[in-house]
């Protein structure tokens, strides 16, 4: 079969297509035929030797830890699937997954069926993006209707779908992106949104309960301003984590970072949002799994609307 690995951490030039034996599904696995493998920044990063980079026991790496497929196979024990199932999962993470890949052993329960009104794109790209916003809004965040959600990176992969998940919810939803996605902002919901080149949302926000940044960095520090002195910010880019946490401490304020994981009930409930056209996946463009290195270049500029997804 077909893979895309790295064999040295680098840039998306450093993606190779390799042959590579079909795997074997071990207790609890089952062996997909890839159909689709969602893109997010944590790719990349990991590929260049950030992110989950400290996970990678051994190069070459596949990247990938979005998809949906067809079962083939199954491990043994495994009696909650059957050959033949369409699935999508987010998978392994944050260990190896190696979903740009023609085929993937995945564990059996990080795996949900997916819905037959979901194609196989748009199910493949909402596993990590949407069970991050699920999280940081619902478990994480505690978000109750009523309350006041502002999104760092509305138009984002995470940021779409987390402004969605919010006003599905009953929150008041502020958004932030630039010029060119005021509309879509508008379309996933956004009761306010900002853009960001023009306004600095901290001079305009005061009172949210919650904020949850894609963005990181200065840009997250500045927007604690915009918390009310019993909000929370959860911040979702790791590398900068730890210094927006120590700047909300500083400050008296409820700062946590978060590290996404598979949660195959999750996946269930927000792929029946999805199927049901109450949450809805922006596929900002489709890629085959060769051309995985442009997906990572396209992705690394920070202006994806939604998510890329490639094909098998
Ligand atoms: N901790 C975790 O478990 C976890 C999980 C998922 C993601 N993450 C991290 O969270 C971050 C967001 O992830 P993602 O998948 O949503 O990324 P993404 O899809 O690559 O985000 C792209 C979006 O960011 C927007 N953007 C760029 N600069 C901005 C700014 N200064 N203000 C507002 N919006 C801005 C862009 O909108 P415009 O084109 O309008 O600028 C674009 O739509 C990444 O750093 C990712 O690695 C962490």
């Amino acid at each position: 079969m077909k893979a895309m690995r790295i064999h040295d951490f680098g840039g998306p030039e450093n993606l190779q297509q390799d042959e590579v034996d079909i795997p074997q599904p071990g207790p609890g696995e089952v062996l997909l035929r890839m159909r689709a493998a969602g893109v997010n920044p944590i790719d990349w990063k990991t590929c260049s030797g950030g992110g989950a980079s400290g996970f990678i026991e051994a190069l070459p790496f596949c990247p990938g830890w979005e998809c949906a497929g067809t079962v083939e196979a199954l491990g043994e024990g495994v009696d909650t699937l059957r050959s033949g199932d369409e699935v999508m999962g987010f998978v392994r993470f944050p260990h190896p997954a190696g979903c740009y890949a023609e085929h993937l052993v995945a564990p059996a329960d990080q795996l949900c069926l997916r819905p037959a009104a979901l194609d196989p794109v748009t199910a493949a790209g909402l596993g990590l993006a949407g069970l991050t916003a699920w999280q940081a809004l619902f478990e994480v965040g505690q978000l109750k209707a009523g309350q006041s959600v502002l999104v760092l990176a509305a138009a984002g992969g995470v940021g779409h779908l987390a402004a969605q998940l919010a006003k599905w919810k009953g929150a008041h939803v502020i958004g932030t992106a630039s010029s060119g996605n005021k509309c879509f902002l508008q379309s996933l919901g956004c009761d306010d949104v900002i853009d960001y080149g023009r306004q600095q949302v901290e001079n305009l926000i005061h009172d949210a309960d919650l904020i949850i940044d894609g963005v990181g960095g200065d840009t997250a520090i500045r927007a604690l301003d915009c918390l009310n002195p019993h909000g929370l910010m959860v911040t979702l880019p790791s590398v900068t984590a730890a210094e927006v946490v120590a700047a909300g401490e500083a400050r008296g304020l409820r700062v946590k970072g978060i590290r996404a994981r598979p949660d195959a009930a999750q996946l269930h409930d927000l792929s029946m949002l999805a199927s049901s056209g109450k949450v809805m996946l922006n596929v900002a463009d489709t890629l085959p799994l060769s051309e995985a290195a442009k997906a990572h270049q396209l992705s690394s500029q920070g202006h994806i609307r939604g998510k890329l997804v490639l094909t098998a």
